[in-house]
């Protein structure tokens, strides 16, 4: 792409962005998004194409919710722009500037002197006032399913900043996206899951009113849909709920969280994000009690069934899955319950090991894997140290007998 094109484009959006703004919201003069100066060139580009697939929407999408680092405001101001723009009228203005010449480009480029004054002029709505307004697009009934999608891909990257998410519950957000987890179109029911997930993570005060509000429930259920992307939000969202969270993991004990876990854990048709995502909450939710020692230890993790289909995940053929039935071991393996001679005896974890031990050696040798099959070798060395110390101190409690 050249260069000119992409300032003009520049333009266009800031123009876009505005108009969008004033059109919606009152512009307040204590002003609210800060810019960031550079952006990626061809990131701006594809956003601004409406006919585009990969436009902003389905960016979102693609992201990775354990790892995704957010959108930077400016990119959310734009998006949110963008999608309550006219497309006709965008494409208008796109080609408008892109027949400017190079001298009135300059010109234009010249009234907007710095990225500060621009600030100062535009004076953005706050991500508050943001919210609030797909909010309450939201509670609108006759909202069409597009612009519903809109709202809450808005809400999405909204949620991100901590102070955002603390502010849902009190702008009637909490409640809103809770009844949308019933909606009949299950795209809907996805990116609600996913918003209320995000806002709980590795957030107390946002899982306490999210809990309080009885949702952990629903989700649980949706964990069980046949549409596997909403499945995988609901588990996502269950997950950031009880995370480091004991009154939630009550609730999701006496909703029969464990059967659940067992489930996708011993299930190998299931989706392997799914069961993933399963393993890694077992691995979390026994730090939790090594770490909460005064709270009983609880029953199921210490079932020889339980404890077996945990183990037979180092078998599978997906690293990161052996990796994380990994953890979860070595934290099982510290539970005072777990007995040393069910996982020797009836698990099989000895040979479990040594299966790997000779699979993680065979990709050390490939260039690709190399790092990762020994960052999984490191884990599993310690898994069977401590195994084996285990192990021991059984023998010996046994000779004395
Ligand atoms: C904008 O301000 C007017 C008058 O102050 C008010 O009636 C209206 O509700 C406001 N609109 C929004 C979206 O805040
Ligand atoms: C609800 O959405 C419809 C369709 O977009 C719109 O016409 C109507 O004004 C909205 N109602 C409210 C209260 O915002
Ligand atoms: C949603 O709409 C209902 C009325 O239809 C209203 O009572 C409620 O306060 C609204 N909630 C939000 C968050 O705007
Ligand atoms: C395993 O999962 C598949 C796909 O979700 C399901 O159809 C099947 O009934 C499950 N099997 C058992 C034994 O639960």
């Amino acid at each position: 792409m050249k260069r000119s094109i992409t300032a003009a484009l520049w333009l266009v959006l800031l123009t876009m962005a505005v108009t969008a703004m004033a059109e919606r919201v009152n512009i307040s003069s204590s002003g609210g998004l800060f810019w960031s100066t550079a952006k990626e060139e061809e990131d701006l580009l594809r956003k601004a194409d409406p006919n585009d697939d990969s436009s902003a929407a389905s960016v979102v999408n693609e992201r990775d919710d354990e790892l995704d680092g957010g959108f930077s405001s400016l990119e959310g101001m734009l998006q949110w722009a963008i999608g309550h723009s006219d497309p006709v009228k965008l494409k208008e203005t796109s080609q408008d500037v892109q027949r400017l010449s190079s001298g009135e480009l300059k010109k234009r480029q010249l009234e907007i002197k710095t990225d500060k004054e621009l600030m100062e002029k535009l004076k953005m709505p706050s991500d508050a006032q943001l919210m609030q307004i797909a909010i309450d697009d939201l509670n609108n009934s006759s909202l069409s399913l597009e612009d519903r999608y809109r709202a809450l891909q808005e809400l999405l990257i909204l949620v991100e900043p901590i102070d955002n998410a603390n502010d849902l519950s009190k702008l009637g957000g909490l409640a809103v996206l809770i009844r949308e987890l019933n909606h009949p179109d299950t795209e809907v029911r996805k990116l609600s899951a996913w918003i209320l997930g995000k806002a709980s993570q590795n957030n107390p005060f946002v899982q306490k009113q999210i809990l309080e509000l009885g949702a952990l429930m629903k989700l649980m259920k949706m964990v069980k849909s046949s549409y596997i992307e909403e499945a995988v939000k609901a588990l996502f969202a269950v997950s950031a709920l009880v995370r480091n969270n004991l009154a939630g993991q009550e609730l999701f004990y006496a909703e029969a969280g464990d059967l659940m876990l067992q489930d996708l854990l011993s299930n190998s048709s299931i989706d392997i994000r799914l069961r993933r995502k399963a393993v890694f909450l077992v691995g979390d939710l026994v730090e939790c009690q090594l770490e909460n020692t005064y709270t009983a230890e609880l029953p199921f993790l210490s079932n020889r069934l339980f404890l077996k289909s945990v183990v037979e995940l180092t078998a599978s053929t997906d690293l990161d899955l052996q990796e994380k039935a990994l953890v979860a071991i070595k934290n099982l393996l510290q539970l005072r319950t777990t007995e040393a001679l069910v996982l020797q005896d009836f698990c099989g974890l000895d040979a479990a090991l040594e299966r790997l031990r000779q699979q993680l050696e065979g990709l050390m040798l490939e260039e690709d894997h190399k790092d990762y099959a020994m960052d999984v070798e490191t884990i599993r060395r310690e898994v069977e140290l401590i195994f084996h110390r285990k192990l021991y101190k059984v023998g010996t409690v046994l000779c004395r007998i």
